[in-house]
């Protein structure tokens, strides 16, 4: 559910005409809804109401500050995956003991910083990094907190860039290895065992692999516990899909029963980092049409965001919905909707039945709150769009749009390209 819906052929973002909002700051731009983030927390809190949890929001879906802010008011903890993460999440105000840091690649300078911060746990990846992170707590005289993020081999049915749970991806210490890495835990003084965690995997649009990974994870618990290891937080990461098109994830009801099913031990924090389910269907991304195209093989939909902006399409070959700002016309037509680079990846949509649009008309890409800003980068010099955040009929800028000095703050020529050679 959110707070994208047409009143009179025009679309609003809660109570504000969009189109109004492109006049004022321009296109592109992302839209974020407010109430659409609040209620999509709440929804997800309510369904393991009752249950010992921290839900932490898995940063890395969607970083800007204000969403962040919001969160982080309502209670909510944070998954983070770097040090630039962590350094926005406690300008957001997250409580350090609410943060949980996964990732198989941490720095020094980003261990160091996250035990100096006093985050809830690290979730470590490989037996070199525990050492590794050992070390770093003996040097600021401190003990790591630990989980292992232990790898279940399940198979979570997602695109495999996505995929994150199977033995041959980078993610996380094999079932059987995890158990030396706990007795290898236990030993070392400066780290403390506290949890266990997994994460198999992103848009996974059925139960039954977060259920096979409970099982797994459930299993490795009890051997932990007859070897005296005693385990606070089970975390088991995000991953829960949505609809960007004719998808059907399983509601959140039947996500918690999932994860639920095996839960017997009230003494047990159940940790759950979702990113996308949160902020996936609470933005957007606005676009105008710059030229039509009637090529020989295509009809091509040309508009001023490209690949650079949002990636999921040219990525993952990802679906999202575009939706006119403004209906004109029941007239449809099938077209490629692509953006001003200089490759023939750079599309939003391929072969889509779509609105009969033309130059000057906006258009919504729908879905794009989760892994869209983020992933943007300056291709081809593109200065990156506008973040703008509505509340009811109220909107705001929460990331200004970059301009051409951005793109070259930091660099230098240097003195050696001045001597006329
Ligand atoms: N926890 C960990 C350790 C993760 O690596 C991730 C996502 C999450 C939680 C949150 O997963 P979510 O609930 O959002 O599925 N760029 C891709 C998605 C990459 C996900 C990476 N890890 C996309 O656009 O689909």
């Amino acid at each position: 559910m959110h707070h994208f819906t047409y009143k009179d052929n025009q679309l609003y973002c809660e109570n504000v005409p969009i189109v109004e909002i492109a006049e004022a700051v321009g296109t592109p731009f992302y839209l974020y809804s407010f109430a659409t983030l609040k209620r999509h927390y709440l929804a997800f809190t309510a369904a393991f109401e009752g249950v010992n949890k921290l839900v932490c929001y898995s940063a890395k879906a969607n970083t800007n500050l204000a969403v962040l802010k919001l969160f982080a008011t309502l209670g909510c903890g944070l998954d983070i995956v770097s040090g630039g993460e962590l350094y926005r999440g406690i300008k957001a105000g997250f409580l350090p003991r609410k943060i949980v840091y996964s990732g198989v690649g941490k720095s020094d300078h980003e261990i160091d910083y996250a035990l100096e911060t006093g985050i809830l746990m690290f979730n470590v990846e490989s037996f070199d990094e525990l050492e590794h992170i050992n070390l770093r707590a003996l040097r600021l005289k401190t003990q790591a907190p630990v989980a292992i993020r232990v790898n279940p081999d399940v198979d979570p049915k997602t695109h495999p860039y996505i995929s994150t749970g199977l033995q041959k991806n980078k993610f996380g210490i094999d079932m059987q290895a995890a158990i030396e890495g706990y007795k290898m835990a236990s030993r070392l003084d400066n780290i403390k065992v506290v949890g266990i965690d997994c994460h198999i995997g992103s848009q996974i649009t059925e139960a039954e692999p977060f259920d096979n990974a409970l099982k797994s994870l459930k299993a490795l618990m009890n051997e932990l516990k007859r070897l005296g290891i005693t385990i606070r937080y089970l975390d088991m990461g995000g991953g829960l899909g949505i609809t960007y098109g004719s998808e059907t994830p399983p509601s959140l009801g039947e996500y918690a029963k999932a994860i639920l099913a095996d839960l017997d031990d009230p003494d047990l924090q159940l940790i759950l980092e979702p990113g996308r389910v949160l902020v996936g269907n609470a933005g957007i991304l606005v676009s105008r049409v710059l030229y039509r195209k009637l090529g020989v093989a295509k009809d091509f939909v040309i508009v001023d965001a490209g690949m650079n902006d949002l990636l999921r399409p040219t990525l993952y070959n990802a679906y999202h919905a575009i939706e006119p700002v403004e209906k004109s016309t029941e007239n449809l037509i099938v077209a490629d909707v692509v953006g001003p680079i200089c490759e023939s990846a750079d599309f939003l949509a391929i072969e889509r039945n779509m609105a009969n649009v033309k130059r000057g008309d906006l258009l919504a890409v729908m879905s794009t709150g989760a892994y869209g800003y983020v992933m943007s980068s300056n291709y081809c010099s593109r200065p990156r769009v506008a973040e703008v955040m509505v509340r009811d009929d109220q909107f705001e800028v929460v990331k200004k749009r970059e301009n051409y000095k951005d793109l070259v703050t930091g660099e230098t020529l240097p003195a050696f390209l001045n001597d006329g050679r």
